[in-house]
């Protein structure tokens, strides 16, 4: 091992696209597999998934650490309190995910309001005729979609709703003037009050102390009768058991869910709804957005491994 080879962490998983970056002489990759711990050693750059907590015990095993380029947008899996007080950067890859996480979230809003996966197993059985009223849905047009959070990827869930003439409005900390005027969307400031307007309800916000469990039985409670719940943040913003209840209850119409509070378990009771699709975390699965994030993850690993600026500090 050279004098001047600098270590680095990779996760395992996005070996496959290493292709796609320039690995310097100077720089030798240690492969980090999901399950593994991270081992203790002189390394300076580590390379996470969403599945890695990387707090104090981590942050003891590598005291030459100098950046976490985290490999996705959100980073509730990041001690950031306990990186900093280390002078440790860290980074995230928003903006290359937004499209990708954006189109899946419509995917889920047509397959729970038109009954997708429903209708396709019955298709399969062969046991089926057209009736007048086999597997209706919910028509999107002049209804509305309530946004909770109106970053980059909400905003990109509310522009897809103009062409389906759906009216938007959003909960968000700040008013966003520029997509208010762009899709005619409508700020509602009270948590209560988008929830009870509106017919689908779509969450945007990242985890933290002030979002974990928001929706929680009461939260859900007030939300329109047949009204449905999509979710492709973070699992911990709704409270699960709680959301098993409504639907059991039959208040809602339906939810689609891409992300669980417990990841990669998923309830039983959700598992037994029909009327509840369920995805396994693949928000930003497309071949571009994948080979992006990492693009952008690998450039953050470089520069804060030099104690260069960060393209996306967090
Ligand atoms: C993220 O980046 O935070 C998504 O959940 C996975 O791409």
């Amino acid at each position: 091992m050279g004098d001047r080879e600098i270590r680095v962490l990779v996760a395992e998983e996005v070996r496959d696209f290493l292709p796609h970056v320039q690995v310097p002489r100077d720089v030798r990759i240690e492969w980090l597999p999901a399950g593994a711990p991270v081992p203790a050693g002189d390394y300076q750059g580590l390379l996470p998934l969403l599945s890695r907590r990387v707090d104090a015990d981590v942050l003891d095993r590598l005291p030459q650490l100098k950046v976490v380029a985290n490999h996705a947008v959100g980073f509730d899996n990041l001690d950031l309190p306990a990186i900093r007080a280390r002078g440790v950067v860290a980074s995230n890859t928003p903006d290359v995910l937004t499209e990708a996480t954006a189109d899946l979230t419509w995917a889920l809003i047509l397959a729970v309001t038109r009954r997708i996966p429903e209708a396709e197993r019955l298709a399969r059985t062969g046991q089926w005729v057209w009736h007048p009223t086999l597997l209706l849905g919910l028509q999107l047009g002049g209804r509305r979609l309530g946004l909770l959070g109106a970053g980059r990827i909400g905003q990109a869930v509310g522009r897809r709703a103009v062409p389906f003439g759906m009216e938007v409005t959003y909960w968000d900390r700040e008013r966003q003037p520029q997509f208010e005027e762009e899709v005619g969307a409508r700020r509602i400031a009270s948590l209560d009050e988008i929830l009870a307007g509106s017919d689908v309800v779509s969450i945007h916000l990242q985890l933290s102390e002030e979002t974990v469990g928001l929706l929680g039985r009461r939260e859900l409670g007030r939300m329109k009768d047949g009204a449905v719940l999509i979710n492709t943040a973070r699992g911990g913003i709704v409270d699960e058991a709680a959301l098993c209840a409504v639907l059991e209850a039959g208040k809602l119409r339906g939810a689609g869910l891409d992300v669980y509070e417990n990841e990669p378990e998923i309830r039983d009771c959700l598992k037994r709804l029909d009327n509840v699709v369920l995805l396994p975390h693949i928000g930003s699965a497309t071949e571009d957005t994948r080979r992006r994030m990492f693009q952008l993850a690998w450039a953050n690993l470089m520069r804060g491994i030099r104690g260069e600026p960060l393209l996306t500090p967090i």
